[in-house]
């Protein structure tokens, strides 16, 4: 249960949501919770926060049990626009409060992320959000609105899997005590599942690559976001108590990082999405 700096805590992991929409994405949601996932990943942009809020409406999990993560997209970027994405994201999830807040991407050539920020911490002192934390964040970023606004964000939601794992920015995260979220923890499967060191700790545990990976991920101190529409998948991504990977083993999975190692071009200086 990695802690947040505002002292509330996140599970180990979480269920990724995108891109299961409509009935698809509740019962995919539904199907989550009953196998124990407590932290659900949605966004605006995914198109599915009305999906989530169907499961989260008919799940028997009682609702203190669950965060539940949503994103503010480019497009309502600004103080009074995050106010009234704000609305419209609670509306549509059907809840009151939402647990954790992200910016989901900070756009820097708009130049909107801080005030964005401040409108979210003013959301956290009305009660009506209970972290706020950001996405797709560089240090530099991170800064600049802890400075601003006198809160660090709790969380910061990052590309991270064996091809891209982020071990400076893990380490700016640890000194300034934000909770690292791991988006396509799994890196999409194939290639990296297929990787030497991913398959030798396999056959090793007696574990599938996929477990192998997010065990990685939980030793590294993040808390990964897998997604899979299949219950399946779902339930053998929550099934990493069993094993414990070695620091060699870690170490030999890390080493698969490589500077060109990110899915797409998510460089956060340089990729904007609105
Ligand atoms: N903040 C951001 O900018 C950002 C960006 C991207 C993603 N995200 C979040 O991160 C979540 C996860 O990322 P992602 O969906 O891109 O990638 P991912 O979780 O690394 O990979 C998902 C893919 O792996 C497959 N898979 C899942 N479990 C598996 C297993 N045990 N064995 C084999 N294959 C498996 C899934 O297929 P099946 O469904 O068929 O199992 C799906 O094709 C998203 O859903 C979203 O919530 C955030």
């Amino acid at each position: 249960m990695p802690a947040l700096s505002d002292g509330t805590s996140l599970p180990d992991v979480g269920f990724g949501t995108y891109p299961l929409r409509g009935d698809e994405g509740t019962q995919a949601v539904l199907s989550a919770l009953d196998l124990g996932y407590r932290l659900i990943d949605t966004a605006v942009n995914y198109q599915n926060e009305d999906a989530v809020g169907r499961a989260l409406a008919q799940t028997d999990v009682p609702r203190d049990e669950i965060v539940v993560t949503t994103k503010i997209p480019g497009r309502d970027h600004g103080f009074d626009e995050t106010l009234a994405s704000f609305d419209r994201s609670a509306a549509a999830l059907g809840l009151d409060v939402i647990d954790l807040y992200l910016i989901h991407w900070p756009n820097p050539s708009v130049d909107k992320y801080v005030d964005t920020f401040r409108a979210m911490v003013r959301l956290k002192e009305e009660g009506r959000v209970r972290s706020v934390g950001v996405s797709n964040f560089t240090p530099e970023f991170l800064t600049r609105v802890a400075d601003a606004t006198g809160v660090m964000p709790a969380v910061n939601q990052v590309e991270i899997h064996p091809f891209f794992p982020q071990t400076e920015l893990r380490a700016f995260h640890a000194e300034h005590g934000i909770v690292t979220e791991a988006w396509s923890p799994l890196g999409k499967a194939a290639p990296v599942k297929e990787s030497a060191p991913v398959a030798e700790a396999a056959q090793a545990h007696g574990v599938t690559p996929a477990q192998v990976i997010l065990r990685w991920h939980l030793q590294l101190g993040a808390v990964p976001i897998p997604k899979s529409g299949n219950p399946g998948r779902q339930r053998e991504n929550l099934d990493l108590a069993g094993f414990t990977l070695t620091d060699d083993e870690v170490a030999a999975i890390t080493a698969l990082g490589r500077p060109d190692g990110r899915l797409f071009d998510g460089d956060p200086n340089t990729h904007e999405e609105m």
